[in-house]
């Protein structure tokens, strides 16, 4: 094969795929740059200077010299053998092959069909430099041979002249300039479409004109090389083009899909994949709308048929399901994409992420509902109070005289069920009140142990009623978090009354623990071996007003507070539920640092 006598930048022993490799990756950087300047960049085809030798036999030079001493013609092939030679060229040359191996596959295949010849290429960039030069002989020259020359007599055997095609580097002159100071020769001009890419030269050792078949097989062994090279070049440049696409798309933020015919995901870039947690693989191909809950998929398919007929649609809003739990919304902007006959060949969808803008809309309005309730609250407590303040002393007055004086048993339960009652309504009353305005008080720094401590002893009551067994464990009882002690003793009061009215009485066991997660994080939290929480109905449970305690008995409002107070904490809170197994309620609160 071939031998190497100079070495470019990337050197000539680079095998193939490494080059392309290299090629790739080393116009990333550029590419960005020039992506600034919006000039879209395409690869060099051509490399700095490589040169290379196609060797002839020393043995074969040897015989050929004493042929032509001895004044015999040189050898030249039949029609038939210059056919096959170029069939099982042409079966043997690939796409990938490198412009060097491109020349040396075409001189090695001249040199064994007219052999006693010294063969040279010269290729220049569009530039007009040199960027290949190889030889079959004399390799040490080939540093020289820089400059590359045409004939004109080459140009006008294939129908050229230099007015009619662009040569960039490639000086034209009347006579053939042997390279090899060769009494004879020849040339032929390499084309690639309106330029001269090379130049492609045959030499003799002796004066004799040259055989008139070796013009005609050196033509159609410099259109075969021609177009080998025009190849190469436009598969590098549409590789690198779409390599470049690709990254473009990759590096924009909104999700974009390109959707075909049958509905087959072509092209998906990085924030698409994201979103719904699929591999390139296993997203190239697939019916788009299978990757849509099935719920949206018939609204949504009005929208790719226009698309697909050519007709203008109306953006549209998912909710894709995100790989990690929570769906993502997205508005879908579609539209048609043309091919080259005109004809709609696919549909283009980007997408713009309004999963934050949403849930802050639905924040927005879920706190001007409270602000609507906490006037109402606010007004209703107000005008209760009085009343109520009067009904809760006078009946428990009115309660303590009456188990005072002995009276009968029915008297004094009924006086006792007014007290309970006027209690519960002006709990409720400041439930709502909480629920709806959010506290105005400082935080402090807080032992959220000692929270969870004090909030046991609120709850002993309700504690003992159930016969609960409350067991805990602080992994850090001096953790500390920045809070306002009242709400988070709201917090754990709710929780740990919510886990007692769900145990079984007299058999309830209730686990307060706390740990730390990370630096950032303190968990709390809350278990008990309850009736468990139905799968449907867990994400109901945080709503205001959802009970399922019964009339009386629950307002529903405990766990939506839970979540406000929370909210208000910059904390979170989760829930695990197996039904009849039992349910734990986590707190997560940022740690504070002391
Ligand atoms: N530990 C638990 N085990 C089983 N179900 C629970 C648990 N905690 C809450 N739930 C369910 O969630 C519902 C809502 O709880 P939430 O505390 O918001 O309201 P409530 O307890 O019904 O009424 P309120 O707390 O306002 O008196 C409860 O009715 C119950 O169905
Ligand atoms: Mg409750």
């Amino acid at each position: 094969m071939s031998e190497t006598v100079g070495r470019g930048r990337h050197g000539d022993t680079l095998s193939n795929q490494e080059h392309d490799k290299e090629e790739l990756d080393g116009s990333t950087m550029d590419d960005w740059e020039e992506r600034e300047s919006g000039r879209l960049p395409l690869p060099e085809s051509r490399h700095p200077l490589r040169k290379g030798r196609v060797p002839t036999g020393t043995h074969l030079r040897a015989q050929i010299l004493e042929r032509i001493q001895r004044g015999i013609p040189l050898p030249v092939p039949s029609s038939d053998e210059v056919l096959g030679a170029v069939l099982s060229l042409n079966r043997n040359i690939s796409l990938l092959m490198d412009e060097a191996q491109l020349v040396e596959a075409h001189l090695e295949v001249i040199r064994d069909l007219l052999p006693g010849r010294r063969l040279s290429v010269k290729l220049v960039d569009h530039t007009g430099a040199v960027t290949l030069v190889y030889r079959t002989e004399d390799p040490s020259r080939a540093e020289e041979a820089t400059t590359a020359r045409i004939s004109r007599p080459g140009l006008e055997r294939h129908s050229l002249t230099p007015e009619a095609i662009d040569h960039p580097g490639v000086e034209v002159t009347d006579r053939f300039t042997p390279d090899y100071a060769s009494p004879v020769g020849f040339d032929v001009p390499l084309v690639d479409g309106d330029r001269i890419s090379g130049v492609l030269a045959v030499e003799y050792y002796d004066a004799a004109a040259p055989p008139e078949a070796d013009l005609s097989v050196v033509g159609q062994l410099a259109l075969s090389l021609s177009s080998a090279l025009r190849n190469g070049r436009v598969m590098r440049e549409s590789l690198h083009l779409r390599d470049y696409l690709g990254k473009v798309l990759d590096h924009a933020n909104a999700p974009i899909v390109v959707i075909g015919k049958r509905r087959e995901v072509r092209v998906a870039n990085r924030a698409m994949l994201e979103i719904t947690g699929l591999a390139r693989d296993a997203m190239i191909g697939r019916d788009f709308l299978r990757i849509l809950p099935e719920d949206e998929r018939a609204r949504i398919l009005p929208a790719f048929s226009n698309a697909l007929h050519g007709r203008s649609t109306k953006d549209f809003e998912v909710q894709i399901p995100r790989p990690k739990g929570g769906v993502a919304r997205i508005a879908f902007n579609i539209a048609s994409v043309l091919g080259q006959n005109g004809e709609v060949e696919s549909v283009i969808a980007i997408g713009k992420d309004l999963t934050e803008l949403r849930n802050l809309e639905d924040q927005v309005i879920q706190s001007e509902k409270l602000a609507t309730l906490g006037q109402l609250a606010a007004g209703v407590v107000h005008e209760l109070n009085n009343p109520l303040t009067s009904i809760s002393v006078y009946s428990e007055f009115l309660l303590k005289e009456a188990r005072e004086e002995g009276a009968p048993a029915a008297q004094e339960q009924k006086l006792a069920r007014i007290v309970e009652s006027a209690e519960r309504i002006l709990r409720f009353t400041r439930d709502l009140v909480t629920y709806a305005r959010p506290s105005t008080e400082a935080p402090h720094a807080v032992s959220i142990s000692e929270v969870i401590e004090q909030s046991v002893v609120f709850c002993e009551h309700v504690i003992s009623q159930h016969g609960v067994t409350v067991t805990k464990r602080f992994e850090d009882h001096d953790a500390v978090i920045l809070g306002v002690k009242g709400q988070l003793h709201q917090v754990f009061i709710n929780l740990i009354t919510n886990a007692c009215h769900a145990m079984p009485l007299g058999a309830g066991a209730l686990e307060l623990s706390t740990r730390a997660e990370g630096d950032e994080w303190i968990v709390a939290s809350v278990h008990d071996n309850g009736s468990g929480i139905p799968d449907g109905m867990i994400d109901g449970i945080f709503e205001p007003f959802f009970s399922t305690k019964g009339q009386g008995k629950g307002t529903g409002l405990g766990l939506s507070i839970v979540r406000n107070i929370l909210r208000q904490h910059a904390g979170k809170i989760t829930v695990s539920s197996a039904p009849g197994m039992g349910t734990t309620f986590e707190v997560m609160l940022p740690a504070h640092r002391r």
